[in-house]
């Protein structure tokens, strides 16, 4: 129960600081309403969560990491407009919904992807309550999860090794890569946002890395048990398209066992912090367990 109100308090303040934001409409107007219909079509906000929840840990406020927090929900919500269309995974449903591209048509969801990644960035700056240098370091991190060596990688890996014979290092090249990196860094920017010392910024980094990976082999084994209504997204999709995937590999006992094992490394990598970081813990094993 704490770890729902925790979530659903943490979403809401998200939501509300999106919705503020985004109230001056922009032009075109279509472009408009193509970025708002992903980015307000109901996501799980888990990244933004995560930040907050990081940084309530490191002794900060919710409210003072906002705009940051938010602002990796743009990139999360851009990578899945594009990770969505034709060529790409060629998806139809998104967040329970039609997906960007079958609403608005191709080049505007693609360009919907940009103006969301690039506003990222505009909204990071936003707020003023951090140490000198730490915004920064901050940009940094997040642009390096979310690029070349980063996410972007990981999707490049993962449409090049569509119907390739799996094998155990690919899969955790894409794994990390694609889903892992930005989850790491919403959790990593929070301690270098707070000034804190490197050990604490590489504890919750390790914890980022181990959850990260823990995710999206979950969301693996989801889109072969899991149900398409609770998901929002169409499941048997990875087998159809030949996907390099935990299960593909594993199995999925197996591949569930991976993830609670990633669960308990994240764990023991903030073993070192107080109480405050109780928050971190629960997410932790509740990403494992979740079903959507
Ligand atoms: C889906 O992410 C894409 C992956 C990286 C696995 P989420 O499961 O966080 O999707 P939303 O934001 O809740 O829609
Ligand atoms: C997507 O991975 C990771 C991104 C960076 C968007 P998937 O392709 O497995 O995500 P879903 O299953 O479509 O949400
Ligand atoms: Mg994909
Ligand atoms: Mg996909
Ligand atoms: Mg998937």
């Amino acid at each position: 129960m704490a770890l729902k109100d925790y979530i659903r308090s943490r979403q809401e303040l998200v939501d509300s600081y999106l919705k503020e934001y985004f109230s001056n409409e922009f032009l075109p107007a279509r472009l408009y309403e193509s970025v708002t219909y992903s980015l307000f079509a109901g996501g799980k906000r888990i990244r933004p969560v995560l930040a907050i929840a990081s940084y309530e840990a490191c002794g900060g406020k919710a409210e003072d990491i906002l705009p940051q927090a938010s602002a990796i929900e743009l990139i999360h919500t851009y990578s899945l407009i594009h990770d969505d269309l034709p060529a790409m995974d060629d998806d139809a449903m998104r967040r329970g919904k039609p997906t960007n591209h079958k609403v608005f048509g191709e080049a505007i969801a693609i360009l919907a992807g940009d103006a969301l990644l690039t506003e990222a960035f505009v909204m990071f700056t936003e707020g003023e309550t951090f140490p000198p240098g730490a915004v920064k370091k901050a940009i940094r991190i997040l642009a390096d999860a979310a690029g070349p060596r980063g996410m972007v990688g990981g999707q490049a890996e993962d449409i090049l090794s569509e119907r390739k014979a799996p094998d155990p290092k690919t899969v955790h090249f894409i794994h990390t890569h694609k889903t892992g990196a930005l989850i790491c860094a919403s959790v990593k920017i929070a301690p270098v946002l707070a000034g804190l010392p490197c050990e604490v910024v590489d504890g919750i980094g390790t914890y980022g890395e181990k959850i990260g990976l823990a995710f999206q082999i979950v969301d693996d084994i989801l889109d072969v048990t899991g149900d398409a209504g609770a998901l929002g997204k169409e499941t048997g999709a990875d087998v159809e398209k030949g996907k390099m995937t935990y299960p593909a590999i594993y199995g999925i006992e197996r591949s569930r066992a991976a993830a609670n094992e990633l669960a308990k490394e994240a764990l023991s990598a903030i073993d070192f912090m107080t109480d405050a970081a109780d928050p971190l813990r629960w997410i932790a094993e509740y990403l494992v367990q979740r079903t959507m």
